[in-house]
């Protein structure tokens, strides 16, 4: 039935395959901490922290070479225009960095820094390479798509030899204080400097020299340099002594990177002034707010890293670097929120560190404070940082996401239940898994799968013994609106009598090397080339092997998921490509590294766009790898966690961080993906997973089988609980989602980005609250736990979602509430209204047409509020008016429901799913904390339509700790009319 005998033949040949790669270099299974770079072996880094020491060191000494040219400065028309001169000898040579800081319509500030020797491409390559010469100035390309215009109307308010004074943004609050000697520039926001780029002089642009042929002491891989240890000055250069032995060269774990430009560098540092909590920067399992990274108790010794990678069995609590890349950060204090986004695709770093004492004479008085300070630092490519200046989470938010899109409206199933392993084995095996889901009356929408379905690893085919008829699998699913995933990777496996590979390398698609050849690196099929996304031709030739008759087997129900993709190569550096391989255009692999996931992504969202000419769908493409901008495309995962207790606690941090960096659309494999979670820990992982924004089961190819049906009693029932809690709160979910489309604010809300002047909750990490629908949830991620500390953000009235007691809270106090292995704590706040579909279905497909049930918790005051969107979940057609869209209202004596964007919703012309929810109707309206002056009513008037009738209500005393409640039953009102019950 599940093919065991299979499944251990292709275990033994994924060990075989290990052991096939031999010892050359590090297979996957076995990567560890040790295999990925420190700062100190990262030759920039290590420079970049040295420079920030030396300037530490001299004090106030410090005269940073960087300066501007007052009479070379012009602003004009939103935009300053000038040179940074870096001296680079005592004798006073400098070199020109042109600088443009420009103001935006949207408020955000945008500082880039770029070298005037670069940019003509007067700089002479080494090792004859075919590199471009220029910085990388093309990540904008890829993580931008709108906010760009220029705000004309920022005026200067003081212009002088010291500096000059802008003033934009709304009203004018906003300032930018650019001071040309020492350089630097400071963000104020009604006076009040909140953000200051080169407060502490570490700005460091490595500007292009040529190598002077000296003979250099021989190092060995990962020695300190003598010049880096006793801190001598050796180069005749104003800037602090530097550690050369890298600059030409560098060695890591048996590779060689050829550097053919040299030290590149750029860094710089940033101050947040008050702010104490600094958050953002995935990929890293840590906490939510961010730590320091230059020691002391409880903090980091390193920076933490951006350079996408492939860290199999990953570490907790650490800013090592994992899969995908966001290089955007904001600042939190009370009452205020900014951030900065760098956009660098290049290895980064970011040191953080705090200091309590007030340095800033403005703030004299106000007694000490804390400033965040944090220094970045990137391997190569122009500076160019955005600056938003708040007030608020949401400005923020939304700032960011003007620059680099929102949510895409997702397929409506893929908010539904994931299940996948490596590797479901054949067409039967699938098949039976999903009769057994029916079984047991357990509610999926997706079956996965893993790399093992493919005739040898070969993507686009299937395996001709086990996946015989993968039409018949795919007909069995969709009969119940069920879907299939299939992983696709970027690596092509390197053989003759493969069209994919013979069209790769024929048309010319792939990676190259540093000397202009096909990349040939190791992955899941041995020898590979590496498909080039950042070739629009790349991409074209991509989406032809999508289409239905191309990739034979595949249907419409048929969506796909992009692993790998950092990209992964068991034998690179780092488990990833040299950094001297050639992209598309000759950008250096160095210059494109964190952006290359993305673009891949993106070449697969396109395919699924053109599977068949007028066939207009969402596509679903979950990524692994990922930079800002991956959020327009699809979900991502965090990849290879273990099932255990802490790795089960980890991806609340991992999700929320996800959620407040601009990519909400994230998950984490729940059950753990290696290892063999205990039933209790599998249950605990359901009851989290139903609140992640992406829920997928997933598990290694060693791993038991643990499918939920699998589970013994009680756990079966709770993993199905939790499993049915999720699709009855689809409705919700999708809504969720819809705004996140609108202004991509997190799905999951952290109390800092929900209640931003109460101090208290910034640093929480473990509790969130579901986009706006008032559900206050803390998942339990402890062994053996039996209730849960929720901490209540606020004066509002918290009701239990299951029980509907009402909680004796306290604001900025913790709530204990029993939480038992059946129980997920979830409250819902006063003041919000809930949507939900409540008979349970086997996906969420067949629930698309059924009645909506309203939860209503009363506030304080008397209200409640709450939206619900909802279109056909599948097309682009909600672009052309198909969606409903409402709001809930209950206010003094009555419950209504009115289009939310004031639509005349009878004057939009119907398309059939519009049509066909005509009919669908709220059938029950629960209403928790219902006034005593309803409790001798049995039945209320609803209006609707023209017409007036009467539904029965229900009335349940407050009682214990229960809160009064009220059911409307069979009330008939339709989801997409306007209607009024009076409670009078
Ligand atoms: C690595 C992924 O992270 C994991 O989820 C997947 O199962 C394996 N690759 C095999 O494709």
């Amino acid at each position: 039935m599940l093919g065991s005998g299979q499944l251990s033949s292709r275990g033994t040949a994924y060990l075989c395959l290990l052991t096939a790669i031999g010892s050359l270099f590090t297979p996957a299974l076995a990567v560890k901490e040790n295999d990925f770079k420190k700062c100190h072996q990262s030759g920039f880094c290590k420079r970049n922290r040295a420079y920030a020491d030396h300037v530490v060191a001299q004090g106030s000494s410090w005269r940073s070479p960087y300066k501007i040219l007052s009479e070379e400065a012009s602003f004009k028309d939103g935009k300053l225009q000038a040179d940074i001169l870096k001296t680079i000898d005592e004798q006073g040579a400098t070199v020109r960095l042109p600088i443009t800081v420009s103001f935006l319509k949207s408020g955000t500030a945008r500082v880039t820094v770029d070298e005037e020797r670069r940019k003509e491409k007067n700089i002479e390559l080494r090792h004859n390479s075919l590199a471009r010469k220029e910085r990388y100035n093309e990540a904008e390309k890829w993580a931008i798509v709108g906010g760009l215009e220029i705000d004309t109307d920022a005026k200067v308010s003081y212009d002088g030899n010291s500096g000059i004074n802008i003033q934009y943004g709304p009203d004018f609050k906003f300032e930018a204080d650019i001071r040309y000697y020492p350089f630097s520039i400071e963000f104020k926001r009604e006076g009040t400097p909140q953000i200051k780029l080169n407060d502490r002089g570490l700005l460091n642009v490595e500007h292009w020299r040529p190598k002077v042929e000296e003979p250099v002491p021989e190092k060995k891989e990962g020695e300190d340099s003598e010049e880096g240890k006793n801190g001598e000055v050796e180069a005749a250069e104003v800037t602090p002594s530097e550690d050369q032995s890298t600059w030409w060269e560098e060695k890591f774990g048996g590779n060689t990177d050829s550097k053919p430009r040299g030290p590149e560098s750029v860094a710089l540092d940033i101050s947040f002034f008050g702010y104490e909590y600094v958050y953002g920067i995935p990929e890293h399992a840590g906490p939510m707010s961010l730590k320091e990274t230059r020691g002391g108790e409880g903090n980091y010794n390193e920076p933490y890293r951006l350079y996408n990678a492939d860290v199999f069995e990953y570490i907790l609590d650490s800013p090592m670097t994992l899969y995908g890349a966001i290089p955007f950060m904001q600042a939190q204090r009370k009452d205020s929120t900014v951030g900065v986004f760098w956009l660098n695709g290049a290895e980064t770093w970011i040191d953080i560190t705090k200091d309590k004492e007030s340095k800033n004479p403005l703030a004299l008085g106000r007694g000490a404070r804390t400033n965040t300070h944090t220094h970045w630092i990137s391997e190569a490519g122009v500076l160019d940082v955005f600056v938003f200046l708040g007030p608020t989470p949401r400005d923020v938010t939304k700032n960011y996401a003007e620059l680099t899109g929102t949510t895409a409206m997702p397929q409506e199933f893929s908010l539904g239940y994931h299940q996948c392993r490596w590797n479901y084995v054949s067409d039967d095996d699938v098949k039976e898994v999903d009769r057994k889901f029916d079984k047991y009356h357990i509610p999926y929408d997706v079956i996965w799968l893993d790399i093992e379905y493919m005739d040898d690893r070969k993507y686009f085919t299937w395996d001709p013994d086990m996946f015989k008829d993968p039409i018949s699998m795919g007909q069995q699913l969709d009969s119940h609106g069920r879907k299939l995933v299939t992983i696709i990777d970027p690596h092509i496996k390197n053989t003759g009598n493969y069209y994919v590979s013979d069209q790769l390398k024929s048309k010319g698609l792939a990676v190259k090397n540093k000397e202009g050849k096909d990349f040939d690196g190791w992955c899941w099929p041995g020898s590979s080339h590496w498909i080039d996304a950042f070739n629009p031709a790349a991409v074209d030739w991509w989406k032809s092997l999508f289409k239905y008759d191309s990739f034979k087997g595949t249907m419409e129900n048929t969506f796909i998921w992009n692993d790998m993709n950092e990209p992964s190569v068991f034998n690179g550096p780092e488990v990833t490509m040299p950094k001297d391989n050639l992209h598309y255009g000759n950008w250096e692999h160095r210059d494109v590294h964190n952006i290359n996931g993305l673009t891949f992504q993106n070449a697969t969202y396109e395919a699924l766009l053109s599977r068949k000419d007028g066939e207009l769908r969402r596509p679903f493409v979950l990524t692994r790898s990922f930079f800002s901008g991956s959020q327009r495309v699809g979900a991502m995962w965090t990849g290879d966690n273990q099932a255990s207790w802490e790795h089960l606690a980890a991806a609340i941090p991992m999700i929320l961080a996800q959620g407040v960096s601009g990519y909400p659309f994230s998950g984490a494999d729940v059950g753990g993906f290696f290892g063999n979670p205990e039933f209790d820990l599998q249950s605990r992982w359901y009851q989290a997973g139903a609140f992640y924004p992406f829920f997928r089961g997933h598990a290694h190819i060693d791993a038991r089988r643990r499918e939920p049906y699998l589970l013994a009693e009680p756990h079966r029932s709770i993993a199905t609980a939790a499993l049915r809690l999720r699709y009855s709160l689809l409705p919700a979910w999708y809504t969720a989602f819809y705004h996140a489309n609108q202004d991509n604010s997190p799905i999951l809300r952290p109390m800092y980005w929900t209640h931003p002047s109460e101090e208290s909750g910034f640093g929480i990490d473990d509790q969130f609250f579901v986009d706006t629908t008032g559900l206050l949830v803390k998942p339990v991620v402890e062994k053996d736990r039996t209730t849960a500390d929720i901490y209540i953000p606020d004066d509002e009235v918290y009701y239990d979602y299951f029980t509907y007691d009402k909680l004796p809270t306290n604001k900025g106090k913790r709530l204990t509430v029993q939480a038992p292995l059946e129980t997920i704590p979830v409250l819902m706040r006063g003041g919000h209204i809930i949507p939900r579909r409540d008979i349970p279905r086997r996906s969420s497909q067949l629930m698309k047409y059924d009645d909506y049930t309203l939860v209503v918790a009363v506030s304080r005051d008397g209200k409640a509020e709450g939206e619900l969107y909802v279109d056909d979940g599948d097309t682009f057609e909600y672009q052309n008016g198909q969606y409903i869209h409402r709001i809930f209202k209950l206010e003094g004596s009555s419950l209504t429901s009115t289009d939310a964007e004031g639509r005349d919703v009878k004057s939009i012309e119907e398309g059939e799913w519009l049509r066909r929810m005509g009919d669908v109707a709220v059938d029950k309206v629960i209403i928790v904390g219902a006034p005593p002056s309803w409790a001798s009513k049995a039945e209320v008037e609803l209006e609707t339509e023209g017409e007036k009738t009467l539904v029965k209500l229900d009335y349940h005393k407050a009682k214990g700790g229960k809160a009064a409640y009220a059911v409307l039953g069979r009330v008939g009102a339709k989801i997409a009319a306007d209607w009024t019950v009076n409670f009078v």
